[in-house]
């Protein structure tokens, strides 16, 4: 995976190519670099690093005069990050310059025909093989560069969003795409490539989004020409508006993107529900759920599928539609059920959770799934995105771009919509009567407040965070709704902090993680009044016996907890259902301290990507 960008009109493109690349190295950011056609020739600089690197590397040597350019941040796939295996790649005579997001497949079988006919490979990279496939296609067939990067792409295997120029006709720049995302900004004379429209925001509302399978010829004069890429057939692209701001993308005053997405969850929690529920008329609605009740109300069974900080976001709403709707759900990790020949029937409901909506695994197990004859639902984030498109029906979270890597809206907006479709499906199904219904709702409205003083806590989780910063490991402990929020806690300071930590539900404790409990061992245990309280009260105790630190996250006004723990954070009362939109804010923010402390990079922590687009 990694963020591609280009441009082709009247501006100088480096800037723009630049600013755009910094936009996207979310995405990936191994390694940065740059072609750009000067009027005569190609220049191309690229580098192990991040976009900074690539800056410095160009220093003063930019072609002001360069109209035309594409460029690259790498999440290495075929070999390792260096100066070589950086894109932009080009063919080996010099004329074509590609840019790849994604993976050739059958790239071995591929090189080793060409390699037969002569050609050399200076990198380990499928991409180069790729460029080099279609200049071998061109010059046998003497025909343009459009076709000849169709007639290629019908012989690859694999995922790509591709941009690749000729600077002996440097008018023009063939995109096409594959199970990688790719947009075409289209302005005045002037045409934007992206991963994602946060490049171009600034030039253009519009937008093209290529389907997969797609591809497109963009030129200076003529615009753009989009085909199908099997069958040549010419596609009619749907311009569609965009409703992103700037804004919305940088980092508006906060030192780092988590930050700023941490302390956006009471407004993006309220925009998620914000015209779904009116808890005075009584009514949830979600078009998503209304259009397809009866789907809803007789499956058999839910199964959830997601990875990461999104499975948890899935265990969490496990509870939530077992309690208040009484269906059966099942939730798998989509990187195993895509492999482990589930038994799945037009009885099932499944919903494919994912922020970016671009996980390659999430994207699989939903072709399984709706090959078997399940009724796939996405809950997404990202608009427009691969999972929206691919699923059958679905709600967005509506939090706005996430770019920190560490997830964090994303998961609290999650649970949020989960709640609503929960709420909903039980209401028709009568399994909550219309007080119950009510209630929730009211206390769902309640939340971002709540939340808002829930961040209030950040000061003290900061001195909490420098006491145990150079601890080896942490576990984290919760039971019920907030098991899930103990494993999100643990992942989100291993991937930012790389401090080892474990979730577990606090009852398992006794039955093995026991034996790791010394002074030395910070234990956070989520014990709010809702729940087990008493229960989680014991495995305090039973902590404490042992000399673990304990850093309660409690309700206000605990004292059971505070006498025995030793510190405690405090989030407001709420109902149960909805405690981990509140428990879950401490553990970021806590993680968000040590990794600051420990001078690590917050936003892009190493060898993880914010989408991760392959297997
Ligand atoms: C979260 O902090 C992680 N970076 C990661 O686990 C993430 O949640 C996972 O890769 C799933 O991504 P998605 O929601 O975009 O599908
Ligand atoms: N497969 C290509 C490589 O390893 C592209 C990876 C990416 O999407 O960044 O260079």
């Amino acid at each position: 995976m990694c963020g591609i960008v280009g441009y082709i009109g009247h501006r100088e493109a480096y800037p723009i190519i630049l600013k755009g690349l910094k936009r996207l190295e979310y995405r990936g950011y191994d390694s940065a670099g740059i072609a750009l056609f000067d009027g005569n020739d190609i220049k191309l600089s690229k580098t192990k690093g991040k976009v900074a690197d690539l800056e410095e590397k160009v220093g003063k040597e930019i072609p002001t005069s360069a109209t035309l350019g594409i460029g690259h941040t790498r999440w290495a796939t075929h070999g390792v990050p260096n100066d070589v295996n950086s894109h932009p790649h080009y063919s080996n005579s010099g004329n074509l310059v590609i840019i790849h997001n994604g993976i050739i497949e059958n790239y071995e079988s591929l090189k080793k025909e060409l390699i037969k006919r002569g050609y050399v490979f200076k990198s380990d990279t499928d991409t180069e093989v790729l460029v080099n496939l279609i200049e071998d296609v061109k010059k046998n067939e003497n025909i343009k560069l459009g076709k000849a990067v169709q007639i290629a792409l019908n012989q690859v295997i694999g995922a790509y969003a591709i941009a690749v120029f000729d600077k002996n006709k440097p008018n023009e720049i063939v995109v096409a795409r594959l199970g990688s995302p790719l947009a075409i900004g289209i302005g005045d004379d002037e045409f934007f490539i992206a991963s994602d429209a946060s490049p171009f925001i600034e030039y253009t509302k519009n937008a093209i989004y290529l389907e997969d399978e797609e591809m497109a010829v963009i030129r200076r004069d003529k615009g753009v020409k989009v085909r199908k890429i099997k069958d040549d057939s010419l596609v009619d692209p749907y311009v569609q508006e965009l409703q992103l701001n700037l804004e919305q993308i940088e980092k508006g005053g906060y030192d780092h993107f988590m930050l700023k997405e941490i302390f956006e969850q009471p407004s993006a929690i309220r925009d998620t529900f914000r015209g779904r529920m009116l808890p005075n008329e009584g009514i949830i609605k979600m078009s998503g759920i209304e259009d397809n009740m009866k789907t809803f109300l007789n499956a058999n069974r839910i199964i959830v599928i997601a990875c990461g900080t999104s499975w948890h976001a899935g265990l969490v709403s496990e509870y939530i539609f077992e309690d208040l709707a009484r269906i059966p759900v099942e939730v798998e990790y989509a990187s195993e059920f895509r492999y482990r020949n589930p038994v799945i029937t037009d009885k099932d409901v499944v919903i494919a959770i994912s922020q970016s909506g671009e996980t390659a695994d999430t994207l699989a197990a939903i072709k399984l799934a709706k090959s078997r004859g399940a009724f796939v639902f996405g809950v997404c984030n990202v608009v427009g995105s691969s999972i929206a498109r691919e699923t059958d029906a679905g709600a967005y979270t509506h939090a706005g771009p996430e770019i920190g890597v560490a997830s964090t809206k994303a998961f609290t907006t999650q649970i949020t919509v989960l709640t609503l479709i929960a709420l909903r499906l039980a209401r028709a199904k009568g399994t909550i009567s219309s007080s119950e219904f009510r209630h929730h709702m009211i206390e769902l409205e309640l939340i971002p407040e709540k939340v808002k003083k829930a961040l209030e806590s950040d000061a003290y989780v900061k001195t909490i965070a420098d006491i145990y910063k150079n601890s080896k490991n942490f576990l984290y402990l919760g039971r019920g709704y907030n098991f899930p929020v103990a494993l999100e806690g643990a992942l989100k300071l291993k991937e930012i902090s790389y401090i080892h930590a474990e979730g577990y539900p606090a009852a398992e404790m006794k039955h093995g993680p026991i034996a790791l409990i010394d002074e030395n061992m910070p234990i956070v245990v989520i014990a709010t009044k809702k729940g087990h309280y008493e229960k989680v009260v014991s495995n305090i105790q039973e902590i404490k016996s042992r000399k673990g630190k304990i850093i309660g996250i409690v309700t206000e006004g605990d004292e059971q907890v505070r006498a025995l723990a030793d510190h405690v954070i405090e989030v407001p009362e709420t109902i149960e259902s909805l405690t981990p939109l509140l428990t879950t804010i401490p553990l970021q923010l806590l993680s968000y301290h040590i990794a600051l402390m420990l001078e690590k990079n917050v936003d892009q922590p190493r060898n993880l990507a914010k989408a991760v687009t392959v297997e």
